[in-house]
């Protein structure tokens, strides 16, 4: 038998300190999460992914560039697939604009109508875009497509994360 054994009371005092040390850190990890998240969107956002589109190569013509990253969510790491469609400006300067509709969700084209050429058009319920995003008063969308920010390295295009179409005046 041991010379020290634990007593009745220190056993308990024991289990106490650590069923509340288990319940206060269940309580402060949440708090802990809703402080530190926001950092952490923030850094996410002004992640820019690499395409493999040459700079060089983009002219006026708008074109479809699919690019892919890898996107961290909590412990879970998946590959995801984006697109843009992009192109010069009479300034030369780069626009990205993303194929997501305004209207539901579906997927615009660039020239995707016969009837409609030099727009974006969605499939879906006949949506209609100018070449910079803007949406065609009279059908669904009830705003312009958002666009891309940009960057440049090594002669390659890089795009941000979505924001609202800057090259749109309201
Ligand atoms: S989803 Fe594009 S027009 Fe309806």
């Amino acid at each position: 038998m041991s010379k020290n054994p634990v007593t009745r009371r220190q056993f308990l005092s024991y289990t106490l300190t650590g069923v509340g040390g288990f319940m206060a850190a269940g309580m402060l990890m949440p708090m802990l999460r809703f402080a530190v998240d926001p950092m952490l969107k923030a850094h996410a956002a002004g992640d820019f992914k690499m395409t493999d589109k040459k700079i060089a190569d983009i002219t006026s013509d708008p074109v479809r560039v699919d690019f892919k990253y890898e996107q961290q969510d909590a412990w879970y790491t998946s590959e995801v697939t984006s697109t843009a469609w992009v192109y010069k400006d009479d300034k030369g300067e780069i626009i990205a604009l993303s194929p997501v509709c305004k209207h539901l969700g579906c997927t615009v084209s660039w020239e995707g109508s016969d009837k409609h050429p030099n727009m974006f058009f969605c499939p879906c319920h006949m949506g209609l875009y100018h070449k910079n995003g803007e949406n065609v008063p009279g059908t669904p969308p009830r705003g312009p497509l958002d666009a891309y920010p940009t960057q440049e390295k090594d002669g390659f295009l890089m795009l941000g994360s979505p924001v609202a179409n800057p090259f749109v005046r309201k």
